[in-house]
């Protein structure tokens, strides 16, 4: 059995998403250029080369996953699943020394659980090397070298590696995390629904710790928001071409160029939101670039005239009592919007229905999507 990386062999790679950010996605890996690209639930598949999957990885702003199938076969009882498991050459995968955690999901298959399908998964992998090298890698949940994700959907199982490693959304810029972050992925999403033309200013009147203009920023400038990450799942793999790889994160991290005289303005209520967003955003290389400013959303004062985007995480109002409380600050917000930002546009993300129709606002689009548990709609329109 071969341990080295099959270079040039193709694989399926399944990129995942947050439920909703279908369409976002599918349209980014399309502007990528892969081939057989194709939107499923949960994500988008495409077909390309473990180069490919590099660049999905540095690329790709609303993935969570990239992961890469390497198998599918029948797994009625544990013999096949074992058996099936045992057709891969792990160690191309994963060093002898190393560590592994196997996930599993299991739907209206006779192997319907999933801890056991872990186990036997689990062993098939370690038996497999053990075998062959006198050693067995072990068990790591919280940092293992190599994900394995297991997918067993009427008595099929498809088997997948992980070569994100961490989420996607762990950019690695990130200082200060506030309250209630958004996802860097989330955040992102909003950027590209909002069709900002990365030109025009763009404001976050409740901007927390910056991630929304930080996302924005990164967009603007060009920067994948991979650069940052300190590794992928795919540098632990043995035979991974670290010289290569190294290669094309260097060139993508050359790219970067801010746009002159561009506006991104953030401002909050909370003032230690405010320090961690300029904490982030000088992490992120955008020292000064972006304005933050602690302010009520009450003080907004927007420049009549200004051919702005706002794009916003607006409060969701989760406790007892705190709805009532936002009401009147989501009223007086949307008067504000509907009287002076005459030719915006607009992209909120808004996790209560009740609060969002209190802007009293009529969107022009809706996307509805998943930030966590918590069912979301992030509503767009021109004003
Ligand atoms: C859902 S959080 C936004 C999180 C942000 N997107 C991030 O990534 O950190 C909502 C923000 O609205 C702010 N906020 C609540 N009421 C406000 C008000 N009246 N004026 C300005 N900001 C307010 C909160 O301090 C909080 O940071």
């Amino acid at each position: 059995m071969h341990q080295t990386l099959p270079e040039k062999r193709r694989y399926e790679f399944f990129v995942t998403c947050a439920p909703g950010l279908e369409p976002l996605l599918h349209q980014e890996i399309r502007e990528l250029r892969f081939s057989k690209v194709e939107r499923q639930v949960g994500g988008v598949r495409f077909e390309g080369t473990l180069r490919d999957a590099w660049r999905a990885n540095l690329e790709l702003r609303t993935a969570v996953r990239v992961l890469a199938k390497v198998a599918r076969f029948e797994a009625r009882d544990d013999t096949e699943l074992y058996r099936g498991v045992q057709t891969i050459p792990w160690r191309t995968y994963l060093r002898p020394e190393g560590t592994l955690r196997v996930d599993a999901h299991s739907n209206e298959s006779a192997l319907e659980h999933t801890l056991f399908v872990e186990q036997r998964t689990k062993d098939a992998v370690c038996d497999q090397i053990r075998e062959e090298t006198g050693v067995r890698p072990s068990v790591d949940l919280d940092d293992a070298e190599l994900g394995v994700y297991v997918h067993l959907f009427k008595d099929r199982c498809t088997l997948l590696v992980d070569t994100s490693g961490d989420s996607l959304h762990k950019r690695g810029w990130r200082r200060f995390q506030g309250r209630a972050p958004l996802a860097e992925t989330l955040a992102a999403a909003v950027v590209i629904a909002s069709e900002w033309d990365r030109r025009s200013p763009l404001v976050d009147p409740f901007c927390g710790s910056g991630t929304i203009l930080i996302e924005a920023a990164l967009a603007a400038a060009n920067v994948a928001p991979g650069s940052f990450r300190a590794r992928f799942g795919f540098e632990r793999w043995p035979g991974h071409d670290a010289a290569a790889w190294t290669a094309l994160r260097d060139k993508v991290r050359a790219r970067r160029a801010f746009p002159n005289k561009l506006v991104l303005q953030g401002s909050d209520l909370d003032r230690a939101g405010i320090e961690g967003a300029k904490e982030n955003s000088a992490a992120a290389g955008f020292e000064g670039k972006i304005e933050f400013e602690c302010a009520a959303s009450a003080d907004f004062a927007p420049r009549s005239g200004w051919n702005a985007w706002l794009a916003s995480n607006m409060p969701y109002g989760e406790r007892i009592g705190d709805e009532r409380d936002l009401m009147p600050i989501f009223e007086s917000f949307g008067a504000r919007l509907r009287e002076r930002c005459v030719g915006w546009h607009l992209a909120i993300l808004s996790g209560n229905p009740n609060l969002s129709g209190a802007l009293g606002i009529d969107f022009a689009r809706r996307i509805d999507l998943k930030n966590g548990s918590i069912d979301c709609q992030l509503l767009l329109t021109a004003l």
